[in-house]
């Protein structure tokens, strides 16, 4: 064996083990990496705050916002607000939590590290060093990564509610959790309950709603434009708020567009009040997505149509969409 196929073959050796490791864990746990990592952080420190855990593991604030998030879900650990001062809130392991890890095999990188620790202080140095060519000569010397032994995306292993929704068209069954997820997402207006049914049924051809363990936590009404049937006119988009900002709005609108009985559709048209900053994004997103251009025109004028009782609404135009396969967003993502 050359000497290069020894280094290749080394390094495959740590990717297997890597990989091995994550496996055990999530069987035996139902866990990831960084999870027992940050799981093992918060037992060294009960009580301390996120800000102080996101410097003993080394990842971003968001990252370990999503982690706590996900482990809170499952009852395993909890966020309270310290009694003293309100601002500060602190972590800490319920007794779930305490327990699962207390049968959690270590992570791979805790032996690593012991045993890092016990060679000598200039064998350190050159394994550092070798490492950082072997990384550099891969092409990865300027990959930002976390020091967890963890294959892939670190955020992409936290599934949110919104990756994992299943998209569909509504039904009449859907009514009242159309209802109640549109009571949640402020601005939009409340329709009444006669108007939900209405759009899951009659509708439900241009309407897509997005359900994750039994609820709604996402949907877009929308109809064709009676004297237009190539413009689709978008009526409203909820995400709830606890699936926001992880792609779902444009996953359920690019699930609309790429419906067989959709394919006709040339134009997207929707209404949008000044200071929506997250709906104005979205549209945009879409557009440059379709490769095409958005127009706006003062549509509804707050004192002369809507009674002072809300923002004037302005026309989004968005056409007309390229339908080239580059642009569409792949299907298969659309569940
Ligand atoms: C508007 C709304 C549907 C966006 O849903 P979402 O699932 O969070 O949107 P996505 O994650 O798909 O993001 C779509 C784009 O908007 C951007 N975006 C999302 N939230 C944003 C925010 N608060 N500020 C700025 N941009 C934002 C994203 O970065 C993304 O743009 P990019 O592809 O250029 O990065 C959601 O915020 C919502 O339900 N708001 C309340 C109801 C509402 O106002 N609906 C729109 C009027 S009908």
């Amino acid at each position: 064996m050359t000497r290069q196929d020894e280094v290749l073959v080394a390094l495959r050796r740590i990717i297997r083990a890597t990989d091995q490791n994550s496996k055990r864990l999530g069987r035996d746990t139902g866990l990831t990496v960084p999870q027992i990592v940050l799981m093992r952080a918060i037992a060294t420190n009960p009580g301390s705050t996120a800000g102080f855990l996101t410097g003993q593991v080394s990842l971003s604030q968001a990252t370990v916002s999503t982690i706590l998030d996900r482990l809170e879900e499952r009852g395993l650990v909890t966020r309270q607000r310290n009694p003293r001062d309100k601002r500060v809130v602190n972590v800490a392991l319920t007794d779930a939590g305490r327990a699962l890890l207390e049968q959690a095999p270590a992570p791979l990188q805790e032996s690593f590290r012991a045993r890092f620790e016990m060679l000598p202080g200039n064998q350190r140095e050159l394994i550092v060093q070798a490492l950082d060519t072997v990384a550099t000569m891969m092409g990865a010397g300027n990959l930002d990564a976390a020091p967890i032994l963890t294959l892939g995306n670190i955020p992409e292993q936290l599934p949110s509610p919104a990756s994992l929704a299943t998209l569909r068209p509504p039904t009449a069954d859907d009514g009242p959790a159309l209802h109640a997820l549109v009571r949640a997402c402020p601005p939009l207006d409340e329709n009444s309950r006669y108007c939900n049914l209405l759009q899951c049924t009659h509708f439900a051809d241009t309407a897509v709603v997005a359900e994750h363990d039994g609820r709604l936590v996402g949907a877009i009404t929308g109809y064709r434009l009676p004297a237009r049937p190539d413009t689709l006119f978008v009526w409203q988009v909820a995400t709830h708020p606890d699936a926001r900002g992880h792609g779902l709005g444009k996953r359920m609108l690019a699930h609309l567009l790429a419906r067989e009985s959709l394919q006709d559709i040339k134009h997207l048209e929707t209404t949008v009040t000044a200071g929506n900053a997250p709906s104005a994004a979205l549209f945009d997103a879409f557009a440059r997505s379709h490769d095409c251009g958005v127009t706006r025109t003062p549509l509804f004028d707050r004192e002369r149509h809507l009674g002072n009782s809300q923002d004037s609404e302005w026309l989004l135009h968005i056409g007309p969409l390229s339908r080239s396969e580059g642009a569409m967003p792949p299907i298969a993502v659309c569940r």
